[in-house]
Formats: C-alpha cells, sequence, structure tokens
C-alpha cells in the first residue's frame, strides 16, 4: 500500500513538472508574440466569406486573445460566453454571426510583432511597435496619386509583408506598380499613370477596339480626345469631316497628288502624333516630305499656277482642331502667312506662289493643351483599365 502511496505521488510530481514545463513554453512563446486588438463589431448576418481558421473552446475571453496572438495567421477572434466558442480568422474587420449575438464580441489585431522582431517593451503596444511589426497598416486615404481606387478589404487593418494590395485607377489612367508591403512595414506606393498612347490601351484591356477615347495631355490632368486603330500603332487626333484640308495644284507634277487629281482639295480626317513624356507634336507631313510637293499635305499647300485649273484661289491650307482638346503654339510659315484663330484651335495659312515651299519653319509645329474650349465627347470612351494587384 505504502509503495503505491509513494509512487502514485511520485506520478503526480512527475506529471506536475511536466504541466509548468509545457506552460512555461507556451507563455514564453506568448511573450516573445505580442499583439494588441481593438474591438470591431459583431454583426447578425448568415452571409460570412471570412477565413476561419479554428475554433476553440476558452472559459475566458483574454485566453481566446492569447490563442490569436499564438497563431501566425489570427488576425481577428470572435469569442461568445454563452458557448464558451472562441472563432480565429485569418483575415480583420467585423465578426459576422447569424442568429444570437448576445455576449459576443469580435475584436481584431491591430498592432502585431513576431518573436525576435519584439522589441516592444513588456507589455506594451502602439507607436514604439510599429517600427517592428513585420507588416504594414492599412493605407489610409489620401493616397499618395490621387487618380487610386483601392479595391481591397478596407476593414483589415495590417497586412502580411509582401502582400499586394488591390486597385485600380480613374478613368484614362491605368495602374503601373504593384502596391507591396515591404519588409520594414512601409508600402510600395501605387501609381497611375494617364493613358497617352494607343498602344498603352493594351496594358488596360488587351483587346481594345478602334474608336475615340479620352486621354490625358501630358503632365497635366487635360483631356484631348485620340483616334485608336487596331491595325495602326499610332494614335491620331481626330477631325471634323470638311474642316482640314490643303488645297494643292499642278504647278508640281501629278503623280504626288490624290489619284492624279491636276487640282483640288484634299481633306484629312486624322492627324498622326509623336507624343512624348512632356509634349504632342503633328507627326506626319509637316516635317518630313518624301516629295517636292507644296500639297496636297497637312500644313502645306501650293498656289495655282496651271490656267486651266478652275479654282483660281492662292494655296491655302487649314487645320481645325476645335472639339479635341488641342490647339496650335503659334508658328511661322517658311514663305506665307498663317492665321490663328479660336483660340489658337483652327489654323489658316495663305501661300500666293507656286515655287515657294509654303509651310511651318521646321520642328516648330507643337500642339497644346487647349484649356477652357469646349471638347467633343461625342463617341468617344474614357478608358477603364484593368486592376492591378
Ligand atoms: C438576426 O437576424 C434574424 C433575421 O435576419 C432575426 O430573425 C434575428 O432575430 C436576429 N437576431 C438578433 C439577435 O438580432
Ligand atoms: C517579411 O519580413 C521578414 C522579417 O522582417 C523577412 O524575414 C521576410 O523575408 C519578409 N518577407 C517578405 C515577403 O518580404
Ligand atoms: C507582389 O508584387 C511583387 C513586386 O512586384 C512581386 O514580386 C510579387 O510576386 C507579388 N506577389 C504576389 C503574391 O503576387
Ligand atoms: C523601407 O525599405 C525601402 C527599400 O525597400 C526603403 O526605400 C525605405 O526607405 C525604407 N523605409 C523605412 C522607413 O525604413
Ligand atoms: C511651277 O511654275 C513655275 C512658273 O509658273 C515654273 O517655272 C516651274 O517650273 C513649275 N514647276 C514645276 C515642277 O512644274
Ligand atoms: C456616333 O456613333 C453612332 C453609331 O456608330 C453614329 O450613328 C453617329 O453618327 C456618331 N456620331 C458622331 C457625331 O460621330
Amino acid at each position: 500500500m505504502a509503495f503505491w502511496v509513494k509512487h502514485t505521488a511520485l506520478f503526480v510530481a512527475i506529471l506536475f513538472v511536466l504541466q509548468s514545463y509545457v506552460r512555461s513554453e507556451i507563455s514564453r512563446s506568448i511573450d516573445q508574440r505580442k499583439a494588441s486588438y481593438s474591438k470591431s463589431s459583431v454583426v447578425n448576418n448568415t452571409d460570412d466569406t471570412s477565413r476561419v481558421l479554428e475554433t476553440v473552446y476558452t472559459s475566458r475571453k483574454m485566453d481566446c486573445s492569447r490563442a490569436c496572438t499564438e497563431k501566425a495567421d489570427c488576425e481577428r477572434y470572435l469569442y461568445c460566453s454563452h458557448d464558451s466558442s472562441c472563432k480565429l480568422y485569418q483575415d480583420g474587420g467585423d465578426c459576422v454571426r447569424s442568429g444570437d449575438t448576445t455576449g459576443c464580441s469580435c475584436y481584431t489585431q491591430t498592432i502585431r510583432c513576431e518573436d525576435s522582431d519584439c522589441t516592444c517593451p513588456s507589455g506594451q503596444y502602439g507607436e514604439g511597435c510599429e517600427a517592428t511589426i513585420s507588416g504594414c497598416i492599412t493605407p489610409a486615404s489620401p493616397y499618395s496619386d490621387e487618380h487610386v481606387i483601392p479595391e481591397f478589404d478596407q476593414s483589415v487593418r495590417l497586412w502580411r509583408n509582401g502582400t499586394n494590395l488591390t486597385y485600380s485607377c480613374s478613368p484614362s489612367y491605368y495602374p503601373t506598380v504593384d502596391w507591396t508591403c515591404k519588409a520594414n512595414g512601409t508600402w510600395q506606393e501605387p501609381v497611375c499613370k494617364a493613358l497617352r498612347k494607343c498602344t498603352e490601351l493594351n496594358q488596360c484591356n488587351p483587346v481594345y477596339s478602334e474608336g475615340k477615347y479620352v486621354f490625358k495631355y501630358p503632365g497635366t490632368d487635360h483631356d484631348m480626345i485620340v483616334q485608336c486603330f487596331t491595325t495602326s500603332g499610332w494614335t491620331y487626333v481626330p477631325l471634323s469631316p470638311y474642316t482640314t484640308f490643303s488645297y494643292y495644284s499642278t504647278n508640281y507634277s501629278a503623280s504626288c497628288h490624290p489619284k492624279q487629281y491636276t487640282c483640288g482639295y484634299r481633306y484629312f480626317t486624322v492627324i498622326p502624333l509623336l507624343i512624348t513624356s512632356t509634349n504632342v507634336y503633328p507627326w506626319g507631313d509637316p516635317f518630313f516630305s518624301m516629295t517636292d510637293c507644296d500639297g496636297p499635305s497637312l500644313y502645306r499647300a501650293g498656289k495655282n499656277c496651271d490656267p486651266e485649273c478652275e479654282i483660281p484661289e492662292p494655296g491655302i491650307f487649314q487645320i481645325d482642331l476645335r472639339g479635341t482638346g488641342l490647339k496650335h503654339k503659334p508658328f511661322t510659315l517658311v514663305y506665307g502667312q498663317a492665321v490663328f484663330s479660336d483660340n489658337e484651335q483652327l489654323v489658316t495659312a495663305s501661300c500666293d506662289d507656286c515655287i515657294k515651299v509654303c509651310r511651318p519653319v521646321a520642328f516648330t509645329v507643337l500642339l497644346l493643351p487647349a484649356y477652357g474650349t469646349d471638347i467633343d465627347y461625342t463617341n468617344t470612351t474614357r478608358p477603364v483599365c484593368l486592376s492591378r494587384s
């Protein structure tokens, strides 16, 4: 009998030592991993899309909080005192529970630091810890780029490093960099770039269609109307029919004239653009002419010197940018006179000589944003680009 008493006592003693060893292991790991929580709401609803990690049963709310802190992925917990249930979630925000929510409370992790990252004074949380957590606090608006539209769950307060937040951009802008939580707890800031070229539509929507689009003048928030074709990598400015033309005559070989006509007007419906990070240039005829013809090109004209041509006018050309959001920076001609009107959106040039070249001085034609003018948005699309995550 004494033997059993003696040995049972020994067994109990060993058990006690073991238990306290296990207990101290747990409390050591809790001590090294700290977290603070703030109270959120319990919503009575049946539709819960959050990710539950585990449900455990604890007799006190405090132990539920500890269980969440112990679990590396846990960012939120729901404790209900009436059935002692402690639900651990992988994401933050409010808790959803269908039916009776009496005695239930929800807590979301605000700050957490892991093991050796934890330099916070024991039992203290907040600013001193923020720099050492391996995660980033949810960025708040206004964001560094005003065109950013957040698409991530904004009820989550803390994101693990390496996470990319989902965002999109306002129309005519597209997302260019990942919004990444860096290892030091700061964010790689998101950037929305303005669409400036038809080829950039590929980054928005890989299968864009032909048509008129609203883009932004480089470096500004000013709209400009452009025309994109699926068959061309160029960006064009669309023109109203019959308003932009060049008058040409037979003083030059008919072979350089469209359809070999001897004289008349040639009308243009688009101007190809060269768009740099700061400027927009018409890019076609004005700088490079493959022939000696003074017409029939954009920004070029020649007087009719052929007595058989029935049009007696001097050579003229006209460029009409009204409705496009663009205007001309006034330029001078090598020969002839250019008149700018309608807020420099309309230019009419008169070239009363059939020999001298009538065109702008090379590299002086520049298109500027036409602030305060009417823009014709008929049949245009404001491109909405795909989100990035
Ligand atoms: C929860 O909502 C249901 C219907 O949506 C309602 O019948 C029930 O009374 C609500 N419970 C509480 C505790 O509000
Ligand atoms: C997250 O941070 C930890 C420690 O600061 C680092 O070891 C880990 O590589 C980081 N992970 C990523 C994806 O940056
Ligand atoms: C997040 O973005 C970074 C940087 O662009 C990238 O290297 C990483 O693969 C992305 N992570 C995920 C999960 O997509
Ligand atoms: C965080 O790291 C990035 C490089 O990944 C660095 O540019 C930035 O200055 C760092 N920020 C802080 C607050 O340490
Ligand atoms: C254009 O006309 C002038 C005189 O009218 C003439 O001298 C010149 O040779 C003509 N040019 C061409 C290419 O025919
Ligand atoms: C706009 O598009 C419709 C349908 O394609 C067309 O009928 C209409 O003429 C267009 N309007 C203008 C001003 O281009």
